[in-house]
């Protein structure tokens, strides 16, 4: 699977000791990009356990959406 998630954050984000989990001890970074808590996992990759190989999928406005290709601006002028 493809995932396609908008991110609007233009530069990095220094993790700091109050990070941490006081309760597991840890800090959860998300991968997914689905986090409404970026960059930490707040629980949202759940939505992405039924994604299946060579499908690719759009996250945007609460909802998921399979997609045949994504076109960029700059496919749109070819
Ligand atoms: S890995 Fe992204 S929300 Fe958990």
């Amino acid at each position: 699977m493809t995932r396609l998630v908008e991110l609007e954050a233009n530069g990095p984000r220094k993790l700091e000791p109050a990070d941490i989990d006081d309760e597991k001890g840890d800090i959860a970074v998300c991968q997914c990009g689905l986090s409404d808590e970026f960059p930490f996992c707040d629980g949202s990759h759940r939505r992405t356990r039924d994604e299946d190989e060579g499908t690719t999928y759009v996250y945007a406005d609460g909802e998921r959406r399979e997609v045949e290709r994504v076109v960029t601006t700059d496919d749109a002028d070819e």
